[in-house]
């Protein structure tokens, strides 16, 4: 296999430790979150000189509503200032943005701000697709309801009508933090992708770890169950 066909076209990030982060440092857990999201726009700029297709960042689980109204709420406003104060640069960089998970449920506000987000950003040529209010469980509840409305439930079926269906397969999947675990993430998507677990907290990953996530893929041997 060359080097160019062994190169990563999408990867997926589980951003974790923004809390512990912030208590490592006595601040409040607001502010991890907030230079968790410093951590997503260096990663964003970032991703196109990588030459990936896509990054997929889990930003806000289905099981996320659980947390304190005031964290979400925290969570809702950086997502807020996060696409009005970055959507020009998305465009002018192409950047295309997606999302997945059911977006719709979020305040209308957001929703407005997300729709009028991803229309402008439709021509990128690159993707940043968030999860927002995305469970992996209920993505593929929805997809087996759709598949079978129109036919038999076939993995091709199914795989196309899940929220990823216009993206390239997942190839890696990082989770920082040291937690080793889904959390209802890509689960299907991940039937062959490479995990890389980090001891790294999420607002501390830079552009650097992604590379040497990268670098260390390259050098994995990709069997599909074959030898
Ligand atoms: C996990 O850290 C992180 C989250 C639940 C939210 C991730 C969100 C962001 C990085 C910011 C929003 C993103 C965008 C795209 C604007 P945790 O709070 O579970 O950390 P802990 O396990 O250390 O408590």
């Amino acid at each position: 296999m060359s080097s160019a066909e062994k190169r990563a076209r999408h990867v997926a990030v589980i951003m974790d430790g923004n809390g512990r982060w912030a208590k490592r440092k006595g601040l409040p857990r607001a502010l991890g979150h907030k230079n968790g999201v410093e951590a997503v726009r260096a990663l964003v700029r970032g991703c196109g000189d990588l030459g990936l297709e896509c990054l997929t960042l889990y930003a806000f689980s289905s099981e996320n509503w659980k947390r304190p109204e005031e964290e979400i709420n925290d969570l809702m406003g950086l997502m807020r200032r996060f696409i009005k104060s970055d959507l020009q640069e998305f465009i002018d960089n192409g950047v295309r943005l997606k999302i997945i998970g059911d977006y719709k449920a979020l305040e209308p506000d957001i929703v407005a701000l997300i729709d009028d987000a991803l229309e402008k950003t439709a021509g990128g040529t690159h993707t940043v697709a968030v999860a927002l209010n995305y469970g992996s469980q209920q993505e593929i509840v929805r997809a087996a309801n759709k598949a079978a409305a129109t036919g038999a439930i076939t993995e091709e079926s199914l795989a196309a009508n899940l929220d990823t269906v216009d993206l390239p397969p997942l190839d890696l999947l990082i989770r920082t933090s040291g937690e080793v675990r889904l959390s209802n993430f890509l689960l299907w998507q991940c039937a062959y992708a490479e995990m890389h677990f980090t001891e790294v907290l999420w607002p501390d990953f830079t552009v650097d770890h992604l590379k040497a996530a990268l670098d260390e893929f390259e050098g994995r041997e990709r069997r599909y169950g074959g030898r």
